[in-house]
């Protein structure tokens, strides 16, 4: 595919569809997984990534660099059926992969999965680069809009506050506070709806306190480093929501 316009003369990217042999180098090597807190690769619902490459293989994304040809970014997206309405816009990740995977259906539209730039190359704007990718496979399966579950990076530094809230904070030139959710909105994006549950990760307190070298002693809600909300442990189980925040692409 065509990078787009105004990219660096050394970007290169590829769909898994024209580079299969890529998407699975950056799965077997796993080069991203080191993005993500450890918690959040242990999503209860997660399965429906696992039908990307096999089913949707023209609508993932990887950027290359081409200088050392190294794999440094990367989108994936799944396509699902929406009749437009906010009723009808599932409420959140999980429910857009389970809806995507369960109930094909005819596809209307796009959503955003998951974006993510190597730490090397962050803070260059390779982001805003990644989502106009993800809107041109759209575009070009005239699956629109576009819809992103945006996971705020900032909202792990106020995990009390609840998405709604965090969502509708502004700066004072009207941009999102949020620096993921500015990405977005400079790219022409709305926000349509914050969505409390989102992803779902329920697992053993044994297994949340290993994933966060925390103790729970006691049942009750916890703060942790690197969540977006609090997580509330009852007897042996972690209990935790990730919230997101719908934004939309008119692409
Ligand atoms: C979120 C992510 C994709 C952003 O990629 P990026 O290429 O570094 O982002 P950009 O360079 O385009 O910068 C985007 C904004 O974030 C800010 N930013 C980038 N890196 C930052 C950092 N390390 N700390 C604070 N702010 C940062 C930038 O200043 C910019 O905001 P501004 O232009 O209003 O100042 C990347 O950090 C990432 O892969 N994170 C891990 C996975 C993840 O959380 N993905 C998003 C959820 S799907």
């Amino acid at each position: 595919m065509q990078v787009p316009s105004g990219s660096p003369g050394w970007l290169e990217a590829f769909t898994a569809a024209e580079r299969p042999d890529l998407w699975e180098l950056a799965r077997e090597q796993r080069l991203f997984d080191n993005l993500w807190p450890e918690y959040n690769l242990h999503g209860n619902n997660s399965g429906y990534f696992g039908s990307l490459v096999p089913r949707h293989a023209r609508f993932q994304v990887v950027l290359v660099d081409r200088r050392s040809e190294r794999l440094i970014a990367r989108a994936r997206t799944i396509p699902f059926r929406w009749d437009g309405t906010l009723e009808d816009l599932p409420a959140g990740i999980d429910a857009v992969g389970l809806r995507a995977v369960d109930n094909p259906g005819r596809s209307t539209a796009l959503s955003a999965l998951a974006a993510e730039v190597d730490r090397d190359y962050q803070g260059c704007g390779l982001s805003g680069l990644l989502v106009r990718a993800m809107g041109a496979v759209a575009r070009d399966a005239g699956l629109t809009p576009l819809l992103a579950p945006v996971r705020p990076s900032w909202k792990d530094r106020y995990p009390l506050i609840p998405i709604e809230r965090y969502a509708a904070w502004r700066r004072d030139d009207g941009l999102p506070f949020d620096p993921w959710m500015r990405v977005h909105a400079r790219l022409g994006a709305r926000t349509v709806r914050a969505e409390p549950c989102s992803l779902q990760i329920s697992a053993p307190v044994q297994d949340w306190e290993a994933w966060t070298e925390m103790s729970f002693p006691d049942d009750g809600q916890y703060v942790f480093p690197g969540g977006l909300a609090p997580l509330t442990t009852n007897g042996d189980v972690g209990d935790y929501w990730e919230p997101n925040v719908w934004m939309l692409h008119d692409v």
